[in-house]
């Protein structure tokens, strides 16, 4: 049995992943400070009859609190740090005084790094740590008060733990929408059109709370050890659009996240890649994917015509609601001359993303060293190929030892 901890689990992506984990048999320390929804998801929990959850009442703002965390704290494998706050008040940031962003910093900021030192000695060694930041910590947000530097802020937090503590797996989520309360709450104040923010996302649809959770759970699983110092935005595509028409809506809902993968494997010798996939009974709906290989045998300077020949072959072939992955070599040091071509192929990949997004086709890429272990990989690509990831697409992720972030 394992056991995650899970900040801000009493509502939206928390206690959609806090559901998740508990129904994998975890066990679960859920921490929030609205009191009556934490009892009431905790009773609503199935629990494992060795270790019932833990349920801890903490306002995540006050640091003495925080700092009493680690108190009969049990054995960790993994910490979310989901717990996070917009500024709705519509009140420019010149007009704002420190005591207007201090409760919010403190939430989205200070929080996430006070948590980890109160619970470090209860880490268990490779424990990771998930750090919920936001899409408004790659762009700016106007109007959301200190929203988006605090977010900004979590991400480079991310990577100085990630540097910091190499025997842990540390990385960030960046979730795009997701219709939760929040959400709702920034609707109903008139702080979010719908219909603006649906225009912006290459996928067309908000996410669902469910597809945060399925990955929160891969990120705190083992698995995601390739990802250490990374971050997984999964927006819908809406990180990489750099447009200014209104994108279309999507036209097909998605597919349930349980989905089993179709996998077809292109490019180059698929036996160590077979496992990723179990064949299924040709009845059963299936979600078509493809990992091409091809990228990797590309000659100096022909990464980029590489990736569009295999766009234009997966495109012959699906003209819906499939995923696309690719692996990349990852940037080299080659001569000068050549260097814009890896740059070229990175960023056809996110313009694929925005063309193809409304028909919920998905294209994106994992970055991998010459001498990397395909067997380390599979996991990571069971879930990014797969249908819990629907809402992924136009990314390019550094896998270990690539990552500059994770390796300064
Ligand atoms: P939510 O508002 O539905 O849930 C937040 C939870 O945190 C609630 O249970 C709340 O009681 C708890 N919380 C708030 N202040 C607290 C405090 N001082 N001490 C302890 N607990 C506190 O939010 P949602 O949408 O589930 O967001 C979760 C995380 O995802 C946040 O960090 C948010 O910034 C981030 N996010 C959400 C997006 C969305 O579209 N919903 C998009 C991008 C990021």
């Amino acid at each position: 049995m394992q056991t995650v901890l899970i900040t801000g689990a009493a509502s939206g992506i928390g206690r959609d992943t806090a559901r998740r984990f508990a129904s994998a048999g975890w066990q679960c320390v859920l921490v929030d400070h609205n009191a009556q929804a934490l009892g009431q998801l905790g009773a609503s929990l199935p629990a494992p009859a060795s270790a019932p959850h833990v349920l801890r009442c903490i306002d995540l703002t006050d640091a003495t609190q925080v700092a009493s965390l680690g108190e009969g704290m049990p054995a960790l494998d993994a910490v979310l740090n989901n717990a996070g706050m917009s500024d709705a008040s519509n009140t420019p940031l010149a007009e704002q005084g420190p005591a207007h962003t201090a409760r919010l910093l403190a939430l989205n900021l200070a929080a996430p790094a006070a948590v980890v030192d109160a619970c470090a000695r209860w880490l268990k060694p490779g424990a990771r740590v998930v750090n919920v930041a936001s899409g408004a910590g790659l762009h700016a947000i106007p109007w959301r008060g200190a929203y988006s530097p605090s977010k900004a802020g979590l991400i480079a937090q991310t990577r100085a733990l990630a540097r910091a503590r190499p025997d842990w797996c540390v990385t960030v989520l960046c979730p795009g929408f997701v219709r939760t309360e929040l959400v709702a709450g920034l609707i109903e104040a008139g702080r979010l059109k719908p219909e603006g923010a649906l225009a912006k996302i290459p996928l067309g649809r908000m996410a669902a709370p469910e597809e945060m959770a399925r990955a929160l759970q891969f990120l705190a699983s083992a698995d995601a050890a390739p990802l250490h110092g990374q971050m997984l935005a999964l927006n819908g595509g809406s990180s990489v659009y750099g447009g200014s028409q209104p994108l279309p809506a999507a036209t097909l809902a998605p597919l349930p996240l349980d989905t089993p993968m179709e996998l077809e494997v292109r490019g180059g010798d698929d036996r160590a890649w077979r496992a990723i996939a179990q064949p299924q009974p040709t009845a059963q709906p299936r979600y078509d994917a493809r990992l091409d290989l091809s990228p990797l045998h590309a000659p100096a300077a022909g990464l980029l015509e590489a990736v569009h020949a295999s766009a234009v072959r997966f495109a012959a072939r699906h003209a819906q609601q499939a995923s696309l992955t690719l692996l990349l070599p990852a940037v080299g040091v080659g001569r000068w001359q050549d260097a814009g071509d890896g740059a070229a192929a990175r960023m056809l990949v996110a313009t694929l993303a925005c063309e193809w997004g409304s028909r919920a086709l998905r294209i994106n890429a994992l970055e991998v060293q010459p001498s990397f272990d395909a067997q380390t990989l599979h996991s990571l690509l069971r879930y990014v190929c797969g249908a819990e990831a629907q809402f992924l697409t136009g990314q390019v992720l550094m896998c270990a030892g690539n990552a500059p972030e994770a390796s300064r």
